[in-house]
């Protein structure tokens, strides 16, 4: 009978089906399964949306799902497995972007979700760019939940009194500041596992090109082995020289604590830290904790937005549907957002509900040049972002900007970024 399944999986893969809805029709629970990275200290914010949909729906039995690691690291792998094994959540976070729409939409997986959006009245509601990045001239494929900040760099007042100095508005002014803090034993910046140096290459890279030369990279203009490309691999090696040696076995969170304690002076992350530093340290913006925009950066807003959206195929539908409406509503997005350290996409969220650190953040979105993430999904899509981690490894183990930037420019290449 396995045999028999998987023969049919696969015949029905070849036509571009999947076994979805029919093989689980005999599962009529009334369930939902959301499936998504946040664990742990990511958890609160989903937590606040599960709690409503409880109240809502009381007689559906919601599965939260999760698979912990920072930027889905590991929940994408599953995902994939599921996807492609027929077996999909009822609905699953994903970036918007060409984490949606070079991955799953191009290879037909997703539902389209137009007429929920026309319910809804969300084509009015979420910033038209948004919508774009979630849509095609076919759908549209996702619900957004937030809007993310990728470039912020973190730091405690408190200790930069302490040790006499600022934080930093450009990279010289780090690079100049950097070695006094590793004399007194500081940390100048700490770092964390793999997929953190691609979200600080991303900070970095848009200091050394500029706006308009980061968006070439992605349209093709520009190439990653360019001098300009191989500059800023040299700026990043630089910098590296000032983090912690045992980044590689931490998570953000435990890259985030070093500043919190003191063991090191800056971290640069995405705003999900304001989140983790107010809602589970419980440090207030301004006084517990302060923020930049990371250095060289001011005026540009590396963006990124987690969505959910629906498979074709999944089992509990309607519950999934229910799921998605509470998601882009105002209601659920200012339950979720002010915990999350984002900020909400609907143009009429309350922001008397936000802290200081989001009514800043909201302000230079309204504001700044808004730029696509890489690390987060928005400008490339999977195979890109999973070759970058190996191109990063190799940099991380040897330090050379040119073979790094050449690396780039192959597998931007092989992935038709640009094309
Ligand atoms: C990002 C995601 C954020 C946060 C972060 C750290 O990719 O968009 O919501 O979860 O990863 O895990």
């Amino acid at each position: 009978m396995k045999k028999l399944t998987l023969l049919l999986t696969s015949a029905l893969a070849a036509l571009g089906l999947t076994l979805g809805a029919s093989a689980y029709a005999a599962d009529q629970k009334n369930e939902l399964e959301i499936f998504s990275w946040w664990a742990g200290d990511e958890g609160p914010a989903l937590e606040a949306l599960i709690k409503l949909y409880n109240e809502k729906y009381p007689d559906t039995k919601l599965i939260n799902a999760t698979v912990t690691g920072g930027s889905g690291v590991n929940a994408k792998a599953v995902l994939k497995t599921r996807m492609l094994g027929g077996e999909p959540p009822d609905s699953f976070q994903v970036h918007a972007g060409q984490e949606l729409i070079g991955t799953w939409v191009k290879s037909d997986r997703m539902e389209d979700l137009t007429p929920l959006f026309d319910e809804q009245g969300w084509k009015d509601i979420f910033p038209e760019g948004l919508v774009s990045l979630i849509g095609t001239d076919k759908g549209i494929w996702s619900v957004p939940v937030n809007i993310h900040r990728s470039n912020d760099i973190w730091f405690i007042p408190k200790n930069l009194e302490k040790w006499g100095i600022e934080a930093p508005k450009t990279w010289d002014e780090f690079l100049a500041v950097a070695p006094k803090l590793k004399e007194q034993g500081v940390v100048p910046l700490s770092m964390g596992q793999n997929w953190t140096a691609n979200h600080l290459w991303e900070s970095v890279a848009l200091a050394s090109l500029g706006a308009e030369k980061w968006e070439s990279l992605w349209s093709g203009d520009l190439k990653f082995n360019s001098p300009e490309g191989v500059a800023a691999w040299d700026l990043f090696g630089k910098i590296l020289q000032y983090t912690n040696d045992d980044f590689s076995s931490l998570s953000w969170q435990q890259a985030t604590d070093m500043v919190v304690d003191g063991r090191a002076a800056f971290n640069i992350m995405g705003d999900w830290a304001a989140g983790y530093l107010n809602t589970t340290k419980k440090l207030e913006p301004n006084t517990g904790f302060g923020w930049l925009p990371s250095p060289g950066t001011s005026g540009n807003f590396i963006f990124l937005a987690d969505s959910f959206g629906l498979p074709k195929g999944a089992v509990h539908r309607e519950n999934a549907l229910n799921w998605l409406a509470l998601l882009g509503s105002k209601e659920g997005s200012d339950a979720f957002n002010p915990l999350k350290g984002s900020i909400s996409p609907r143009k009429d969220s309350d922001l008397s509900k936000y802290n200081q650190y989001a009514e800043s953040a909201a302000a230079d979105f309204a504001r700044d040049t808004i730029i696509g993430s890489l690390a987060h999904g928005v400008v490339a899509n999977e195979g890109f972002m999973n070759d970058f981690a190996s191109v990063m490894e190799t940099f991380l183990k040897t330090r050379d900007s040119k073979v790094a930037a050449e690396l780039a420019q192959q597998i931007a290449t092989k992935n038709k970024i640009g094309q």
